[in-house]
């Protein structure tokens, strides 16, 4: 069957795009690599730990395992879309080859959901860690740092931050992708010191009773969701992120080779560091002493008597949580970059500057997500952003399985192993964690995808008789 037959529709390809919206290949696989870490590594391991333990008990262990693997079979399909379909999209793109218009339209407003809603969210968690500081040296008050939920006026800081990435990006994405690199050292160097320090003080007796919860969500008396699952769904946040490495795709020197060892490489590295800290966390403490703290691992050196460590655990989070914003703000710029090119969203966004970036999207996006994230708190932020991640991983997943039966034969840069199995896995895992996620998100997240299908079909509607003039 030719390529033309199973391309559903002719997208540009990137290396057929034409002068000013083709991006430069300026990076390869240590980039990337540490970009994925970069993304990866953040607000979930550093905070939301607490929530997951809280909803799962010591059994959070699990919850990390079960978001791990299930996130680890979407790695491997989108190592295999992305190298078939090298473009700035992501998920959209691969969507939109295999499946369709409709379906990508839907997918990018599920991928438009999680990488604006991580950046507010990482925003708003570094502002939280930040805060205090700014408060202690500069005397700004607290109502100018929280926003109105908390009893504040608006949080400035994750507006601050938000823009300087935001400026970093503009500067170009070699420039920021080394700083990124330096950056995610800290992070792992940050982690590493909270295991060596806390795992010595390991007591079996933490451990017990394991799974107070139960495994499967379960509403309790207070209508908040708990149990293993319930957990995993939020966990999943802490994981996602080696997607923005698909992202780069086009500005990657060889993307076959390169992209696999970044998405594969920073998936197995995060769950190996995850583990380890899950059990050093919960085997150092028993899990109801951090369990709603803003700041659990620092919490726990601390409570250890360990304050040394707390300090440089902290200050760690602060310098380097940017990284998480660094490579979602570049990611949503470059799906919003592919819809326009597309011709799904104004084409005049796709244009860029002479230094090779999407300018006028960069601004977009920054002004969208600082708006969210200066007025929005934190929770809820990371439940949605997981509900868009896990319809965006089933498609991909779904993509690549349809990809085996259209074209078998078709040569693979990167082919997944076990592709039945590992694509069946991701569909159904990705559909388990959302029903585990608040019935609330998922109710907003069927909501925002409403709107985007009601404002898909007005604009064909309204685009209808114009392309049948011209037909
Ligand atoms: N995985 C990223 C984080 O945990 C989104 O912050």
């Amino acid at each position: 069957m030719s390529v033309a037959r199973w391309n559903k529709r002719k997208i540009i390809a990137p290396r057929e795009a034409a002068g000013e919206q083709q991006l430069k290949a300026t990076l390869s696989w240590p980039h990337l690599l540490a970009m994925g870490v970069g993304a990866i590594v953040g607000t979930g391991i550093l905070t939301l730990i607490g929530v997951g333990a809280g909803k799962a008990g010591p059994a959070v262990i699990l919850s990390f395992v079960i978001a791990g693997l299930i996130c680890a079979c979407a790695a491997l399909a989108y190592a295999e879309m992305a190298t078939m379909y090298p473009g700035s999209g992501s998920a959209y793109t691969y969507t939109y080859a295999v499946i369709g218009e409709l379906a990508a339209w839907v997918i990018g407003w599920s991928l438009i959901l999680e990488y604006s809603l991580v950046v507010s969210a990482v925003a708003v968690g570094w502002s939280g860690y930040a805060a205090p500081l700014l408060q202690g040296t500069l005397g700004i008050p607290m109502s100018l740092m929280q926003g109105p939920e908390l009893g504040g006026l608006v949080n400035l800081p994750a507006i601050f931050i938000i823009g300087v990435v935001a400026t970093l990006l503009l500067l170009g994405t070699r420039e920021s992708a080394t700083l990124n690199a330096l950056l995610v050292l800290v992070k792992i160097v940050a982690l590493i010191v909270f295991v060596a320090v806390a795992l010595p003080y390991f007591n079996a007796d933490n451990l017990h009773p394991f799974a107070p919860n139960g495994f499967a969500k379960s509403t309790g008396p207070d209508g908040v969701e708990r149990g293993v699952m319930a957990a995993a769904a939020i966990i999943f946040f802490a994981f996602y992120g080696f997607d923005a490495i698909a992202t780069a795709a086009e500005e990657t020197r060889k993307p076959q080779r390169d992209l696999p060892i970044a998405i594969v490489g920073s998936m197995v590295a995060c769950v190996i560091i995850y583990v380890a800290v899950a059990a050093a966390a919960v085997g150092a403490l028993p899990y109801t002493s951090f369990a709603s703290s803003p700041e659990p691992l620092a919490l726990i050196l601390r409570e250890l008597n360990q304050p040394g460590a707390a300090t440089f655990l902290a200050g760690s989070a602060v310098i380097a949580l940017p990284t998480v914003i660094l490579a979602f703000l570049y990611g949503q710029s470059r799906i919003f970059f592919a819809m326009a090119r597309d011709g799904l969203l104004p084409a005049s966004l796709a244009r860029l500057s002479s230094r090779g970036s999407p300018v006028r999207i960069t601004i977009f996006t920054a002004v969208i997500v600082g708006v969210i994230a200066g007025v929005f708190p934190l929770d809820e932020i990371a439940a949605l952003a997981n509900a868009g991640t896990l319809a965006a991983f089933a498609a991909v997943a779904l993509c690549m399985i349809l990809m085996r039966r259209r074209a078998p034969d078709q040569p693979r840069a990167f082919a997944t192993p076990l592709p039945w199995l590992v694509g069946g896995i991701a569909i159904a895992g990705c559909a388990y964690l959302f029903l585990s996620l608040p019935a609330q998100t998922q109710l907003y997240f069927m909501l925002w995808n409403g709107l985007g299908i009601g404002i898909y079909l007005l604009v064909t509607m309204m685009m209808k008789p114009q392309a049948d003039v011209q037909g």
